[in-house]
């Protein structure tokens, strides 16, 4: 088709009535094919080059003018951003418009919680609409592609880039990442609101050794294709326009010269057209891993692996003609990576349209801000409520607010934030101070979460012994998770754990609060709390929802999408584990409760930890309510299946509790026998059911038994028949509520 195209551009161009790349009435394959069909070599790499902005703006122009660039990224005012488009159409020889471009990862101006906290509201709907305020917000700014989701799965809490995912679990990330798309690029990228999505990092970078970012991934080829790759596939099912290469290497390859990931997986596999970016630098970046030789090599190596356009590093722009007279890189090669860039250029538009209104401010919309709200409420996750100390009853007249996260705009923004103005976020501070009838006696005792100095405890413990209640907000700095701020540590950090014991020890009901970028290692500030919160840094509203959570206005729904663990020598620690030849009982013996002189064998020989036992302090899917919910009668209308069936399962949920909640119900099977061992149990269902007090209501799943395929030993992905086990569960520990099938 593509060759049929560019013969039938090629002949018109002849006749001299060429198509003309600018109409919108030609499709765009046959616009593509004309407009490559006049580039020239130079002006075909400069699409491949995409610039991080420069302050002066006269050093983008010029670059512009001579068609060096086909991106910027990080420019993200919108009277720069129409004056570079004015040069690029007006003053370049070919009039290309350049794809402008940021990191909207969690909200552009209306920060959403960190992706990490949208996944624990497993509510797809809302995490859409998120995505979709950030492309309105965004590309009102004049950007209109956006290195986001990032769908790495991170088992890892030391890796600081957990904050930036949707967490452990191949399902729900997968799920999250598609509905991250959808809300980004809309039904049609040329929508002005449309933003291409990048489907980051590609691939395997949450498996970095030892949680340090950038370090080597050791991932089997079946861990490949069953954990880390399948969110990338859902994304290029989801249409996502474009993919990023990871920092990481792979058994030796990194992903930017990864031919096995960048053609096999997704053209050959997924029949992806998506543009490919690289990482920053990181094609240049291979020449500190060591599997280049120089920067003429390193050009070679990601173009010929199937990158497209490369972010920053400026190989491909410096050594390609040369490469191309010795042969090492094809005409063909630098074609069909032009091809993906102005395609997805004329799909959203650009040039038919790069300028955007700079007048227009579309920021912070009481809209946006509902919206945000509802999905930072439902980011929460309810981890312990000793006596119903939550929600605060009436009685509750006076709050003893404490603790450095508790009026941290900044902060409770976290990671990737770039554009979100504090001004606009609400601390819990503020929100609480808005209330009628609440006095709030405030005092932070530290300046900040680092803060080493505990002079400001004693005040906090005063004010404390006042109030009714303590309110105490810890947890981490923005700076503390995200890229390169990994650590080997997830205690609380310093002195709030000195905060928190103190707090504990004035006989006040504690409600510790923590706003954090990953799973912190907290089983002491859980002990010594009534009730303890968890917000992954919840953004623009995150005080608004803490105040509507903590007074009962809305129940916490939040489930964990990661594992916590009980020390960070658990680590990594998820729930869809192996069995092992000697799973832990769950009944062996501790260090403190092991007798002196004990027997070298007495303790049995299972796999667990002396000093940790075996499980984590709160499981994968583990959320509490203000209500309980009773999990009763599951059916299946099948006990015997094919490969092409369906099961479906149903069951009874009831609110037996006093509060009007939202319970995530999850599905859980577990593959009995495979020709390779195969996990505990894996995530392949979830839905939010709403339920007034007293309410009962029946709950239905459909299971298409083709999603039980994985990699077998012969390493085809199929379903094998045998045994299964199937749970419906408040999370993935739950196992009372079990049936089984078989797959013949
Ligand atoms: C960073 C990140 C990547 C981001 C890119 C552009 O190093 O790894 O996620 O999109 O560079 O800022």
């Amino acid at each position: 088709m593509k060759r049929f195209l560019y013969a039938v551009s090629l002949a018109l161009s002849l006749v001299g009535c060429s198509v003309d790349h600018h109409s919108a009435s030609s499709s765009v394959d046959a616009r593509v094919e004309n407009l490559l069909s006049q580039m020239s070599l130079e002006e075909k790499l400069g699409q491949l080059n995409q610039l991080s902005a420069m302050n002066n703006i006269e050093d983008m122009a010029k670059q512009i003018r001579e068609g060096r660039v086909g991106s910027i990224l990080n420019e993200v005012d919108p009277g720069r951003i129409n004056a570079l488009q004015r040069i690029a159409k007006d003053e370049s020889r070919l009039g290309i418009p350049i794809l402008m471009s940021r990191d909207v990862i969690h909200g552009f101006k209306t920060i959403a919680p960190i992706p990490l906290g949208q996944a624990a509201s497993f509510d797809l709907e809302a995490v859409e609409a998120a995505a979709r305020i950030a492309a309105i917000e965004a590309t009102a700014d004049g950007i209109r592609w956006t290195f986001s989701p990032m769908i790495d799965i991170a088992r890892d809490a030391r890796w600081g880039r957990i904050a930036e995912g949707y967490g452990e679990d191949t399902y729900l990330t997968s799920q999250m990442g598609a509905a991250t798309i959808r809300g980004y690029q809309g039904s049609d990228l040329s929508d002005p609101t449309s933003m291409a999505a990048c489907a980051k990092h590609f691939c395997g970078y949450g498996a970095s050794e030892g949680g340090r970012d950038y370090n080597t991934a050791n991932i089997t080829p079946r861990q490949l294709l069953d954990v880390y790759l399948p969110p990338f596939q859902m994304a290029a099912e989801a249409g996502a326009a474009t993919y990023m290469t990871s920092f990481n290497e792979i058994d030796g390859v990194p992903s930017t010269a990864n031919a096995y990931l960048l053609k096999s997986m997704l053209r050959d596999a997924w029949h992806s057209d998506a543009m490919v970016v690289t990482d920053w630098a990181s094609s240049a970046e291979m020449l500190a891993h060591g599997n280049t030789a120089d920067r003429a090599d390193v050009a070679a190596k990601s173009i010929n692996a199937g990158v497209d356009m490369e972010m920053v590093a400026e190989t491909f722009i410096q050594n390609i003609p040369q490469l191309l007279k010795e042969g090492r890189v094809k005409m063909s090669t630098v074609d069909n990576a032009v091809r993906n860039v102005l395609r997805l250029k004329f799909r959203l538009g650009l040039f038919d349209n790069p300028f955007v209104d700079e007048n227009k401010n579309v920021a912070y919309s009481p809209e946006f801000i509902e919206k945000t709200l509802k999905l930072t409420t439902e980011s929460a996750i309810l981890l312990k409520n000793d006596n119903s100390t939550l929600p605060l009853k009436s009685n509750v007249k006076t709050i003893a607010l404490v603790g450095p996260m508790a009026d941290a705009a900044y902060e409770q923004s976290g990671t990737w934030t770039f554009d979100g103005e504090p001004s606009h976020t609400v601390t819990p501070l503020q929100a609480l101070q808005a209330l009628d009838g609440v006095k709030v006696l405030y005092e932070p005792a530290l300046t900040h979460c680092r803060d080493a100095k505990a002079a400001g405890i004693a005040s906090a413990v005063a004010k404390a012994k006042q109030a009714d209640v303590i309110v105490c907000v810890v947890g981490e700095e923005a700076i503390m998770s995200g890229e390169a701020h990994c650590l080997a540590d997830i205690n609380l950090y310093g002195k709030q754990k000195d905060l928190v014991e103190a707090l504990s020890k004035t006989g006040k009901p504690l409600v510790t609060v923590i706003m954090a970028g990953r799973p912190l290692t907290i089983a002491k500030q859980v002990e010594e709390s009534d009730a303890l919160l968890y917000m992954f840094h919840p953004g623009t509203t995150g005080g608004t929802a803490l105040a509507n959570l903590l007074f009962g206005k809305d129940v916490p729904s939040g489930k964990t999408p990661v594992t916590f663990p009980y020390m960070v020598g658990q680590v990594p620690i998820y729930y869809n584990h192996k069995n092992t030849g000697r799973p832990a009982a769950g009944t062996e013996l501790l260090i403190d409760q092991t007798p002196v002189g004990a027997g070298q064998t007495s303790l049995g020989c299972s796999s667990y930890w002396l000093d940790a036992g075996f499980g984590p302090l709160f499981p994968f899917g583990f959320g509490l309510s203000y209500t309980t919910f009773e999990y009763s009668n599951l059916q299946i209308d099948k006990q015997v299946l094919s490969k092409a069936d369906t099961l479906h399962v149903s069951f009874e949920l009831a609110n037996t509790g006093n509060y009007d909640a939202t319970e995530i119900c999850q599905l859980y099977v577990r593959d009995l026998v495979g020709s390779v061992t195969r996990p505990v149990k894996e995530l392949k269902g979830f839905k939010r059911v709403s339920l007034k007090a007293g309410e009962k209501s029946k709950v239905e799943f459909d299971l298409p038994i083709a999603s039980l395929a994985f990699t077998t030993l012969d390493m085809k992905h199929e379903v094998e028949p045998g045994d299964f086990k199937l749970w419906v569960a408040a999370n993935s520990d739950e196992i009372s509520n079990e049936t089984s099938f078989s797959v013949e």
